[in-house]
């Protein structure tokens, strides 16, 4: 049992349903996670997922998704976020929400949510804390990675990735068990189009302008969690759920963070 649910609702928005469910935690997050692109927060989003019993919900997977519909068929929005994906730039605000705003049942899972690479912007932040409210929950913290840049630009142009199951692998620090084949399905792996050094530069400078305000946004509202993100990934995976455990005994004892109180 991994924990999370199938994320059909997640990848296919509007009415869809998951066909498996999340298992009930004992606590319910909702989470975002934070950080340049490179960091690791998909890979930790998988470790953390079946730990806290949430989906792993990627705006970056949601989008990628959308490669395979054929030309022609893609809606004009679609075509344009594509585009601005390839180039290593952001998709516009509007686009964005409008798609999360579209999943908002994922957001009320009994299983929780932890959301990677949205939001991005400031406008998104807030309106993903408008959307919670108007959904009658809430966000519980912003988990930040961090890692030096040189890092960072290593684990870009290292990273191969398997577009049937999304699984992600890296030349050095995770190869697959057989060189260009995904361990899970056994897909043929690929390197993502925005890997590339001039995209990988481009997306360096729009974190760098677009998301960095994001760290205030959250830190100013208590919800901020800032983890050092070097080292084996399961280390970093327990150093989240060890901040994650004590960030919650510390809302029970001091009770006047800005944050309305958990659900579990
Ligand atoms: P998205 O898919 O969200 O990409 P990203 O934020 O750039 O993040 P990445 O997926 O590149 O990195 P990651 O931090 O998840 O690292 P990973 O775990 O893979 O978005 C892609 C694009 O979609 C955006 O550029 C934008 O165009 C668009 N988009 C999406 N959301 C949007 C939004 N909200 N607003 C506007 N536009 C949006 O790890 C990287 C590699 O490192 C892997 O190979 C992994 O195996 C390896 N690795 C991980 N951890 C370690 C470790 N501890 N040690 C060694 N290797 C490691």
């Amino acid at each position: 049992m991994t924990g999370q649910g199938d994320r059909h609702a997640w990848f296919h928005g509007g009415d869809a349903k998951c066909r498996e469910l999340p298992r009930i935690p004992s606590r319910r997050f909702g989470l975002v996670l934070l950080g340049p692109p490179g960091v690791g927060k998909g890979t930790q989003a998988e470790k953390l997922a079946p730990e806290l019993g949430t989906c792993h919900l990627s705006t970056g997977d949601v989008f990628r998704q959308g490669q395979i519909v054929p030309d022609g068929q893609r809606s004009p929005a679609l075509d344009t976020a594509l585009g601005a994906m390839r180039r290593g730039e952001l998709v516009s605000d509007d686009i964005v929400i409008d798609m999360v705003r579209e999943r908002a049942g994922c957001l009320r899972c009994r299983g929780g949510f932890l959301l990677d690479g949205f939001p991005r912007t400031v406008a998104q932040a807030e309106a993903l804390d408008s959307l919670l409210e108007e959904q009658g929950t809430h966000l519980d913290a912003a988990v930040y990675y961090t890692v030096p840049r040189q890092t960072l630009i290593e684990r870009l142009s290292g990273r191969r990735t398997c577009p049937s199951c999304n699984a992600v692998f890296h030349i050095a620090s995770r190869p697959p068990r057989l060189p260009g084949i995904c361990d899970d399905c056994s897909g043929r792996l690929v390197q993502r189009a925005d890997d590339c050094p001039e995209s990988i530069s481009v997306r360096l400078a729009a974190y760098d302008q677009n998301t960095t305000p994001l760290i205030d946004y959250y830190r100013k509202t208590n919800r901020l969690l800032v983890v050092e993100a070097d080292g084996p990934t399961d280390t970093i995976c327990m150093r989240t759920l060890a901040l994650l455990a004590e960030y919650k005994v510390d809302y029970h004892d001091n009770g006047d963070r800005n944050a309305r109180p958990a659900t579990f």
